[in-house]
């Protein structure tokens, strides 16, 4: 599942479109990394950059030029016919044209001398101002180039702005087509959860649930990861970014896994917490049901005009609740949510923007205000409980338990979608599944 050129195409246009008139924007597509020796890391695309190409090449360079005719111009690594027997195929200037829908494209090495030629006159020039020390000091370089050609007519541009401001606010608000890949990002890491419930039994490793996970989502046409899976049993769940993923679970552990599969570099992020023998204690199941009402009641609140620091706040208000409620803290609700008292337990917020990026952009404060949500965008919504394995304000049967629940939630004009309603969050539903493994 992959979107066309026409949706690149039409998001060049747009972004043109809101450019300033004669302006020129810079966008550097990702290198590759080298892992070890001659080894290197999975290419990953910028997304920025895949955002408005959709081409998976690294090095590349896109200009964009605002004028009486827009100019969409795309740098590329060459056609090498020896190097692609170990490379692969490259599009060159020609596919880049052809099949990627740029007006004129280039060889990568004609990027310093024909830039300079591209910002000359410009009424601004937008790029990603001190994101990248590679492309700040391209810049400098052509704008040196520039400077040094003054008196031949040369002019430098005379604005620098940061390209992330346009672009990020665009890719917040998703289409139809990116709904379309998110949702089956989020419909295989569902499946996948399952998967590892399904495996999970006391005396299974950690990697053995995060390997089903992998597996699954790989089989499914999703080989990447959109960040390292979190495998973690009974205490390993209170180490908020846990990956190490080795550890045996134990008969009576909760189980935290956190994982989502990456599709045509959409991201999907959910997190299920379950009993590793099939059964949730009473301590378990109390602290679960706590979360799951803050899940819930978040997702309800999900719908356009919501200001988004209040679903932070709406989740602190029931879990500081019930955490008074259960015994763990003591004093007067109010109090305690002014005090911070709370965030013993829970120290991150309700979440975050989804999209290319599992944190994706877009600006959370617009003019000094909280964000209001509006139909297109995608937020996280994982509230969890962590009770260190040290805590000793608290009685022993508490502590270690670690419980997150986290699902992808799409804003529409009618309220909300939950995109990752595959996979059971009901305890009851989750006791079901486990039983009918094997
Ligand atoms: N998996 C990263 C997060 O939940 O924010
Ligand atoms: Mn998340
Ligand atoms: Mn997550």
């Amino acid at each position: 599942m992959k979107l066309d050129q026409q949706n690149y195409l039409e998001r060049r246009k747009q972004l043109l479109a809101q450019m300033p008139e004669g302006s020129v924007m810079v966008i550097a597509a990702e290198s590759l990394k080298t892992r070890n020796n001659d080894a290197e890391y999975p290419f990953r695309q910028s997304s920025n950059f895949y955002y408005l190409t959709g081409f998976n090449e690294p090095d590349a360079l896109l200009v964009l030029a605002r004028g009486a005719a827009n100019l969409v111009t795309l740098f590329c690594p060459p056609r090498d016919p020896e190097m692609e027997i170990w490379t692969g195929y490259r599009a060159g200037p020609e596919g880049c044209v052809k099949r990627f829908g740029a007006d004129q494209a280039f060889n990568l090495d004609e990027i310093d001398e024909r830039l300079p030629k591209m910002i000359d006159g410009a009424s601004q020039l937008l790029y990603p101002i001190a994101r990248d020390k590679a492309l700040d000091a391209r810049v400098k370089g052509w704008l040196e180039t520039l400077g040094r050609s003054v008196r031949s007519g040369a002019v430098l541009p005379q604005t620098l702005a940061d390209s992330d401001r346009l672009l990020h606010e665009m890719r917040l608000f998703k289409s139809a087509a990116e709904i379309e890949v998110m949702q089956r990002a989020a419909t295989i890491s569902a499946t996948a959860h399952c998967q590892a419930m399904l495996t999970c039994k006391p005396g299974i490793n950690e990697f053995q649930l995060e390997s089903v996970i992998q597996a699954y989502c790989g089989s499914q046409g999703a080989r990447f990861q959109a960040y390292t899976p979190i495998v973690a049993g009974g205490a390993n769940a209170c180490i908020l970014h846990y990956i190490e993923n080795d550890q045996p679970i134990a008969d009576g552990d909760l189980v935290l896994i956190d994982a989502g599969c990456e599709l045509d570099n959409y991201a999907s992020d959910i997190t299920r917490t379950f009993p590793a023998n099939g059964r949730f204690s009473e301590e378990q199941a109390a602290i679960y049901d706590l979360v799951l009402k803050a899940n819930e009641a978040c997702i309800e609140a999900v719908r356009p005009g919501t200001c988004w620091d209040s679903l932070h706040q709406l989740s602190v208000r029931i879990l500081t609740q019930g955490l008074i409620e259960l015994g763990l803290l003591q004093g007067d609700l109010d109090e305690l949510i002014e005090s911070g008292a709370f965030r013993r337990f829970y120290m991150h917020r309700i979440g975050h923007w989804l999209g290319m990026d599992v944190h994706d952009v877009g600006d959370y404060r617009v003019d000094g205000e909280w964000r209001k949500l509006a139909p297109g965008i995608v937020t996280t919504i994982e509230p969890g409980i962590y009770i260190a394995p040290d805590d000793h304000s608290v009685e022993e049967r508490w502590r270690g338990i670690g419980v997150r629940i986290e699902d992808d939630v799409l804003v529409t004009e009618q309220g909300s979608k939950v995109l990752t309603a595959g996979v059971p969050k009901l305890r009851s539903e989750i006791e079901a599944l486990m039983q009918n493994a094997g």
